[in-house]
């Protein structure tokens, strides 16, 4: 009896350090995935221009936005918001930024997509800064974790330019 209670107690000591030993790998695989995700967007249409009647510009675009975040993805992966702003500087601010979509990716299937989209949120300027203006697209995300810490980063994307005149 005293011999079957001692191997138990071994074997029960071993397979947590085994589970001690996994956990920890485990996590520190998840911190040394270097997710290499990759966006682009294209403007397919500038679907109108106009001053608003408060004096503010508004512009409604059409946009590809493609992009590929799957290596976001581990085992500890619970979902990725993921949001598109358009950035651009005037004399009042030196950082403007609008939200112009948003979605939450569930799962690694669908973080690799394209979706034909008009700006959900307004594109509107304080002000009548948006002729001519250069703009950037920059893809933010947030990662939320089963475990641990959420993450978040961006791409930019530079060289966008509104239109000269209103339409
Ligand atoms: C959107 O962009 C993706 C990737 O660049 C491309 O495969 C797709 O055909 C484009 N869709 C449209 C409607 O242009
Ligand atoms: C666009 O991004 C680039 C690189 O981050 C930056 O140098 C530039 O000032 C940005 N342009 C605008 C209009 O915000």
């Amino acid at each position: 009896m005293h011999s079957f209670g001692y191997r138990a107690n071994a074997l029960v000591t071993f397979g947590v350090t085994i589970l001690a030993v996994m956990c920890a790998m485990a996590s520190i695989s998840d911190n040394l995935n270097i997710p290499s995700p990759t966006a682009h967007v294209q403007v397919m249409n500038v679907n109108w221009f106009q001053k608003q009647p408060n004096g503010n510009d508004e512009v409604s675009l059409t946009m590809n936005v493609s992009a590929d975040l799957q290596s976001m993805f581990t085992w500890n992966t619970k979902q990725v918001f993921v949001f598109l702003t358009a950035e651009y500087e005037t004399p009042q601010n030196s950082l403007n930024q609008v939200s112009l979509w948003d979605a939450i990716i569930p799962s690694k299937e669908r973080a690799k997509f394209w979706i034909h989209t008009t700006n959900k949120y307004r594109l509107t300027d304080q002000g009548s800064n948006l002729r001519g203006k250069e703009f950037n697209l920059t893809l933010h995300w947030h990662v939320m974790p089963k475990t641990g810490k959420m993450f978040a980063d961006k791409i930019v994307m530079t060289g966008y330019q509104l239109p000269e005149n209103y339409r």
